[in-house]
């Protein structure tokens, strides 16, 4: 029987004999004594193993190979002066093993080297194949203590202290608009319709709330069948929470409260409250993002006005169609930013356009004032105009300013990422630093260009602003985003209760009578049973972890993740079936590899 874990052994046990359990980390032969690290997932503990002190031990010691799975009986002895090991929690001890049982033996060459001691970077790909080696390595396995941890310090803080239930609610189920597409299911016994896969509970946990249930939480599973990206996987777990009876203000406070504790539980680190707020126009305003990363500066300058009868033809355009012409003041970037970067060709130039830009106009300035620009750019500006951009951008000698013309939304994606490509390169980004922003004042709606209607910004369940009931098209939501250190780790708003609002947003987003009534005729229908005012919010775990973690992708905190192409490495999925399983689910395939060859 087991007596202790690896890694909780310390002076304090030394005389005792214990047993223990785990994997062989290393082995190493010093003069005829074996040293073995063994490890579990709480740590690593040295084993030594002699032959004169230990005789019984040492033969099958010496057989022992990385990765054997091993239990070991032996006195905790105090390590010499010379081999004390402060690195690790263990390091003051080691175990003299009386007896060693090998429990199991690895038959197979390993993919890749899990001891932490092994430094060699393992591709991703070998990582996710063999995912059960990959967990067992120390980073992982912390990581996944880690996740258990929040998810842990949630559960306690929203039951324990604020009376929240956990409530389950369906996989199998309609779709509902999060904006992704769905992944579908087919009915074996309803032929010819299909399930969704939630891309998140929210309408279920807003009927929870008609039923009375006042406070409800989640860690829910969401599915969605969208590009993918370090930060996004086609399935993944929110904590999802919806509450009832509560205002916009009581909401974020007691969401505070929330994050507050888990920072202080899991990292010991206290975040002051309340929390920094931004508009949603002011957001944009200053970073050209609804998610900006405000651990540094870089903000944007909007110089639409100053520009606007200038006789540069690029900017004046801009702005006559509606559009606007913003700045990205770069301090100290005359000797580090070549113009052939900011040309056609150049990186920083791939990088606007890719964000839609046609074109990146510049102007550096120089000693005294001066400007260097292209001669269409110096030759079309009033000293006063000139002067007013200076003033505003704050510029000062070595400064290089990057122009973005164009509609808003291209100008803003475009600076944003020139903005957080320079706050890399040239290292401005505190990693140690934790900046949490409520993001407020979202518009209700944006403008799908494609479809050409309204969508909303958030969902269409989301409630307008009290104040601008009268022009829908125009109101902001009564929505809220928490953004961690520039990635949005949490959404949700004070949602639509009556009736009548929520046809009218129907009707704003170009839905039907008949498509509203056909798809959500449940929830307008729910609305005339007594639906208390109620709102909510959803947070994405893995997004959270991975930021705790200073991670970089999601991937590195979920157990058995997808791969950008939303693979399952380990399982092969997806895979074929058997064409009877179709035939049973009333299925036919379309697709014909061998005629798309
Ligand atoms: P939203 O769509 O903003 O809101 O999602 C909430 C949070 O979930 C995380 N998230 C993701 N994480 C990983 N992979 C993805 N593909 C992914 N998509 C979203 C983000 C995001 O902030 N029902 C509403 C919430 C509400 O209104 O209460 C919703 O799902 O961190």
């Amino acid at each position: 029987m087991r007596t202790h874990y690896c890694g909780d052994l310390r002076a304090s046990e030394i005389g005792k004999t214990v047993t223990i359990n785990g994997w062989v980390d290393r082995r190493r032969d010093h003069g005829g004594v074996i040293f073995l690290d063994l490890r579990d997932r709480s740590g690593i503990i040295q084993i030594v193993s002699d032959p004169q002190r230990t005789p019984d031990s040492y033969e099958i010691a010496n057989s022992l190979r990385n990765e054997y799975v091993v239990e070991i009986v032996g006195r905790v002895t105090l390590r010499p002066s010379e081999s004390l090991n402060p690195r690790i929690p263990t390091g003051e001890v080691e175990i003299y093993a009386d007896s060693i049982k090998l429990l199991n033996a690895v038959r197979k060459q390993l993919p890749f080297q899990v001891s932490s001691a092994d430094v060699d970077p393992v591709r991703e790909e070998l990582r996710l194949k063999y995912r059960y080696l990959d967990l067992r390595r120390e980073r992982m396995a912390k990581n996944l203590q880690l996740r258990h941890q929040v998810i842990k310090s949630i559960r306690r803080f929203l039951e324990d202290e604020q009376g929240f239930i956990e409530v389950e609610t369906p996989i199998l189920t309609r779709s509902t608009p999060e904006g992704a597409r769905d992944y579908i299911l087919p009915s074996r016994v309803n032929p010819g319709e299909w399930f969704a896969l939630p891309q998140s509970p929210q309408l279920f946990k807003q009927l929870l709330m008609v039923s009375g249930c006042d406070r409800y939480y989640q860690i829910a599973r969401c599915f969605r069948d969208e590009d993918l990206r370090a930060d996004r996987q086609p399935e993944f777990t929110q904590l999802d929470m919806e509450m009832s009876f509560m205002s916009v203000e009581e909401i974020l406070e007691l969401n505070e409260k929330l994050v507050c504790h888990i920072f202080k539980t899991v990292k010991g680190i206290d975040i002051p409250r309340p929390f920094p707020r931004l508009t949603y126009a002011e957001a944009m305003d200053r970073y050209g993002s609804d998610k900006p990363d405000t651990r540094y500066g870089l903000e944007l300058v909007d110089v639409s006005d100053v520009v606007k009868d200038c006789g540069f033809k690029v900017f004046h355009e801009a702005v006559k169609h509606g559009g606007i012409v913003k700045i990205l003041p770069i301090p100290e970037a005359n000797d580090r930013i070549s113009n052939v970067r900011i040309k056609p060709g150049g990186d920083l130039f791939k990088e606007a356009s890719e964000a839609g830009a046609k074109g990146l106009a510049y102007i550096r300035v120089r000693e005294g004032g001066e400007i260097d620009t292209i001669g269409a750019i110096k030759d079309n500006l009033t000293p006063e105009q000139k002067q007013e951009i200076l003033t505003r951008t704050g510029a000062k000698p070595g400064h290089l300013l990057l122009f973005a013309a164009a509609d808003s939304t291209t100008v803003n994606k475009t600076l944003d990422r020139l903005r957080q490509v320079i706050a890399r390169e040239f290292n401005l980004i505190p990693a140690d630093k934790i900046h949490l922003l409520w993001i407020t004042d979202f518009p209700m709606f944006e403008w799908n260009a494609d479809e050409k209607r309204l969508e909303a910004l958030h969902h269409p369940f989301t409630a307008p602003h009290p104040d601008d009931l009268d022009d829908l098209k125009t109101a902001r939501a009564q929505a809220y985003d928490l953004v961690f250190n520039g990635f949005e780790v949490g959404g949700g708003s004070r949602r639509i209760y009556q009736r009548e609002i929520q046809e009218q947003v129907f009707a704003a987003i170009g839905l039907s009578e008949t498509e509203a009534h056909n798809k959500f005729g449940f929830l307008l229908e729910a609305f005339e049973y007594g639906t208390p005012p109620h709102g909510g919010i959803a947070y994405g775990i893995d997004r959270l972890v991975m930021l705790l973690a200073q991670e970089e992708s999601i991937r590195d905190v979920i157990a058995f993740p997808k791969t950008q192409q939303a693979r399952c490495l380990l399982t092969d999925a997806p895979s074929s079936v058997d064409i009877k399983q179709l035939k049973e689910l009333h299925v036919a395939s379309t697709y014909h590899p061998k005629e798309r060859e």
